[in-house]
């Protein structure tokens, strides 16, 4: 069975006492029959605070992004096992900002979910074209280097522990999110290469969210097609309604 999961990703938002509120708020508004995982992202300085105060039989929570070293000199980094620490149980790793701001390449990334993994960290990885990418026919080009750069190190009886985010990089934060088909066609391909690599059991119950300007709005049409397990989202995530009513919306669309 697929974990159908709904995620935010907060990026460089929210102080200790924002997050702390927000969770609080977040869980009461969860009470009802929930079918599916919650889980947030905050920014590293709110994780601490989070695990203290979180039900995680509703919310799941992690980090945005980990090194893959264990410890050691390395500046400004956080280990997966700072994270484990915190309580977080998940990472996003290979996000589009880390990739194109931060200049991370295919093989940290790479290194990253290998070092999740082994820490005992659930690594959400994300890929995607960009806008030039896909406008020169490059898009299945583009997430196949990195589907398989990012799961170069990851065995069939680890990649369970996985979850996929397809994000289009144009739709990230623009307002224009993918079509339910282009999503759809997306998540296909990948869920072809998870067959690929793996087999037809690992690729049909694999979890592949799309993210990109989802937002209660476009949820129930994204969710609608096959394929599409849920969302990562990004500025929807930042006010309780919103993400409240992204979660609803998919809930309801559960048996
Ligand atoms: P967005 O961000 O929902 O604001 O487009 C999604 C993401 O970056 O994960």
């Amino acid at each position: 069975m697929r974990q159908v999961i709904v995620a935010g990703n907060w990026k460089m938002n929210k102080t200790v006492s924002e997050s702390v509120e927000f969770v609080k708020e977040l869980q009461e508004g969860l009470g009802f029959d929930l079918k599916l995982q919650v889980l947030v992202f905050p920014p590293f300085t709110s994780l601490y605070s989070i695990g203290r105060i979180v039900d995680k039989s509703r919310i799941g929570f992690g980090a945005q992004n980990m090194y893959f070293e264990k410890a050691g000199a390395f500046t400004g980094e956080i280990s997966a096992d700072m994270i484990k620490s915190c309580g977080g149980e998940y990472v996003i790793v290979g996000h589009s900002e880390r990739r194109h701001i931060f200049g991370e390449s295919d093989e940290v990334i790479g290194r990253k979910v290998k070092s999740a993994l082994e820490s005992g960290l659930k690594p959400v990885v994300c890929i995607g074209e960009k806008l030039d990418e896909r406008e020169a026919g490059k898009t299945e080009q583009v997430i196949e280097r990195q589907f398989y750069k990012a799961f170069e190190y990851v065995q069939e009886d680890m990649i369970e522990d996985c979850v996929i985010a397809y994000e289009p990089v144009w739709a990230i934060g623009t307002g224009v999110n993918a079509t339910p088909e282009q999503a759809c066609e997306a998540h296909d391909f990948v869920r072809g290469l998870l067959e690929k690599k793996y087999n037809g059991g690992v690729a049909e119950n694999f979890t592949i969210l799309y993210g990109g300007s989802v937002k209660p709005g476009n949820c129930k049409e994204l969710f609608e097609k096959n394929g599409v397990d849920g969302f990562l989202v990004g500025g929807a995530s930042l006010k309780v309604v919103s993400f409240l009513e992204i979660i609803k919306i998919v809930n309801n669309m559960l048996v």
